[in-house]
């Protein structure tokens, strides 16, 4: 039987500590009651602000820049797009890795791709096969067979306007908005225009904003 040791409370305790962090965080769910959004508790106790602050500051740093330099009016990331050779693999692999909540596969033929959406709490990925192989993402499979990267989607509170803004900050949109099948118009950026990054911008959904 483990007996008490004098001297032992000064050491490190890996359990002790664990209680402590698991007090901390029961007393700051306490603090963040009922209805509180678990995500913003947890980034409080990084010292992560929650959401609203960051959609005020936005709207300051919108409101301070004068007309003619405008940045486009992005306040969130509405995806993150990973093309991927084999969806329900893919699907699997997220659920089984990552327990992640991945909603079921959705035909999108106006794009030649299959999708599935990988829900987190602050953030979703889209994972997508090509249904075509000489569609977009085809091609960015035969560059890539493993799969990759594709694109990050930046939402927006109107896309027309973003767009209209887009060439004058020199963003080379790649044709204008069309209606992605949520039925919100979307546009995509050269990805030469943004140190190579393909940069999707989407009109957010009313409750996104
Ligand atoms: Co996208």
């Amino acid at each position: 039987m483990k007996r008490f040791r004098p001297g032992w409370f000064a050491e490190a305790n890996p359990r002790r500590e664990y209680r402590n962090s698991q007090w901390q965080a029961a007393k700051h769910r306490f603090q963040y009651p009922v209805n509180s959004n678990r995500l913003e508790a947890s980034h409080s106790l990084q010292g992560i602000a929650p959401a609203s602050h960051y959609r005020d500051e936005h709207q300051k740093r919108m409101n301070e820049t004068s007309s003619e330099s405008k940045p486009l009016d992005i306040s969130a990331i509405e995806h993150v797009a990973i093309a991927v050779p084999d969806l329900e693999n893919a699907i699997e692999f997220y659920k089984s890795r990552f327990g992640a909540n991945v909603g079921d596969p959705v035909d999108i033929p106006s794009q030649s791709i299959r999708i599935a959406c990988v829900e987190f709490a602050n953030a979703k990925i889209e994972l997508m096969q090509p249904l075509e192989e000489n569609s977009a993402v085809g091609k960015f499979l035969a560059r890539n067979p493993g799969g990759g990267l594709h694109h990050i989607c930046f939402a927006t509170g109107d896309a027309d306007r973003a767009y209209a803004d887009a060439d004058s900050l020199e963003l080379r949109p790649l044709g204008p908005p069309s209606e992605g099948y949520h039925g919100r118009p979307l546009f995509f950026l050269h990805p030469k225009a943004a140190m190579g990054t393909l940069i999707e911008i989407e009109e957010a959904a009313e409750e996104q904003l």
